[in-house]
């Protein structure tokens, strides 16, 4: 392998790492032979060298350590995003990052905490008129939904309505038409009509906003145009597109697995409940608690690619410029070294005070400097969803979909569910 030419990365078998993400079944496998082999292995998509680290050590030195060395390439998505945060390199990342940050803080999300609990509210209420119909619900619609109109409103300062969202779930289909990880000369499909269709909602609201009064994000990025020539129309239109894209289906997806699990595991819901009233501090450390828990399970942004800009080494091996480097927070939040019964759900393990783990072994917002913009925002919007909903209602899933590994980890069918009120 090119990446080792010294010899010394453990190789997996060829094409190991395809054959995982083409079924969920596979993914023992894969995760015993990168144990087998150590932290750090190596393998090969089509001529590709590709060095799969999950070892918290090498974690560190990839994303948070060394960044400079293991930089972000163009993303699979830049088709859509443009030079927005998420594909954006270089100082030109450095400077739109230094404008948006201070946006995402803690202390600046408790600004978004109002129009959490609006759309918290407008989810209850659709699910207690489907309870009392005693139909089953699309559950994955209605998280979708949620987390985009929240996004949306923190963005634009407007609610979200139905023509914006149908003409929104464009955004994600393209994400979801695009392979998670496609060997390097595999033909990239053609977009256009999809990305013209997300445009066209996008840019005359772009252009209305301009001198609309409401605060939001969007006003952020005038602002800072009006101070520096950072900011032109085209790179407002391509954080617009990267903030609701990054921050929607990540979002639904961690809810939709947090629902599953809540169905197999209903002994959870009513720990989480019982440990404290309504509003009480105790009961939201215990249902943020099901949410890093679930995220352990299913970090849905499941796989960080990195590129070796020039010559190193990792873990002790020699890896080469142009190398592909994988970090995935699927195999190191499933290796039973450092969590123990790794593959059972049991959120009382991010309660215990003597837990114990090392930095690189837990990144569902990944770490170092690309890590995500909207951590903070994403817990709080699904904690404020969940003290809302869990209390009133439980969620009954006729049978429990499989795995299916693309840009995110996304349940393989539709969520289909029987909701029903418990007060
Ligand atoms: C549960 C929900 C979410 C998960 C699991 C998640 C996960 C991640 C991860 C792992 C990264 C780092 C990617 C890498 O290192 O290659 C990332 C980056 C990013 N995320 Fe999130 N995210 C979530 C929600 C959000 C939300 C709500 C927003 C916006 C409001 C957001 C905006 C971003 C942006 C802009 C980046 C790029 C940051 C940069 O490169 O500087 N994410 N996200």
């Amino acid at each position: 392998m090119d990446s080792a030419r010294s010899g010394t990365i453990p190789e997996l078998a060829p094409d190991a790492f395809l054959r995982w993400r083409e079924s969920g079944a596979e993914t023992v496998d894969l995760l015993a032979q990168a144990r087998r082999l150590g932290p750090v292995s190596a393998f090969r998509i089509g001529e590709r060298p590709v060095v799969l680290a999950t070892g918290p050590q090498a974690v560190q030195e990839v994303l948070a350590r060394c960044p400079e060395r293991y930089v972000k390439r163009s993303h699979r998505a830049r088709v859509l995003l443009g030079d927005g945060l998420l594909a954006a390199a270089g100082e030109q990342w450095r400077r739109q990052r230094r404008v948006l940050q201070p946006h995402f803080t803690g202390r600046a999300v408790h600004h978004y905490e109002q129009l959490m609990h609006d759309c918290a509210e407008e989810t209850a209420r659709r699910w207690a008129a489907t309870a009392a119909r005693k139909t089953p619900r699309r559950l994955d619609a209605d998280l979708q939904h949620y987390s985009l109109d929240v996004i949306w409103r923190a963005a634009t300062g407007r609610p979200l309505d139905d023509a914006t969202h149908r003409a929104l779930r464009v955004a994600s289909d393209v994400l979801a038409a695009l392979p998670a990880l496609a060997p390097a000369n595999s033909p990239q499909p053609d977009l256009t009509a999809q990305v013209d269709e997300v445009d066209a909602i996008v840019e005359p609201l772009i252009a209305a906003a301009r001198t609309d009064p409401a605060p939001g994000l969007l006003r952020v990025l005038f602002d800072s145009a009006d101070q520096q020539p950072l900011y032109t129309d085209r790179l407002i239109r391509d954080e617009l597109v990267t903030l609701l894209t990054a921050g929607y289906e990540t979002t639904a997806t961690t809810l939709g697995w947090l629902f599953l699990l809540l169905h197999q595991h209903p002994e959870q819901r009513t720990w989480a409940l019982a440990a404290g009233p309504a509003g009480s501090p105790a009961r939201t450390e215990a249902i943020r608690a099901l949410v890093s828990e679930t995220l352990r399970l299913y970090p849905t942004a499941w796989l960080l690619p990195r590129y070796a800009a020039e010559d190193g080494t990792l873990g002790g091996h020699r890896v080469l410029a142009g190398t592909t480097i994988l970090i995935c927070p699927y195999l190191t939040h499933r290796d039973p070294d450092i969590w123990p019964e790794p593959d059972r759900f049991l959120p009382q393990r991010f309660l215990d005070p003597h837990r114990r783990t090392p930095p690189g072994a837990y990144y569902p917002f990944g770490i170092g400097p690309r890590a995500c913009l909207g951590a903070q925002f994403a817990v709080r919007e699904i904690t404020i969803l969940l003290e809302r909903l869990l209390p009133a209602f439980t969620a009954a899933f006729p049978d429990i979909p499989g795995q299916r590994f693309g840009v995110t980890i996304q349940p393989d069918r539709e969520l289909t569910a029987t909701i029903t009120t418990t007060t």
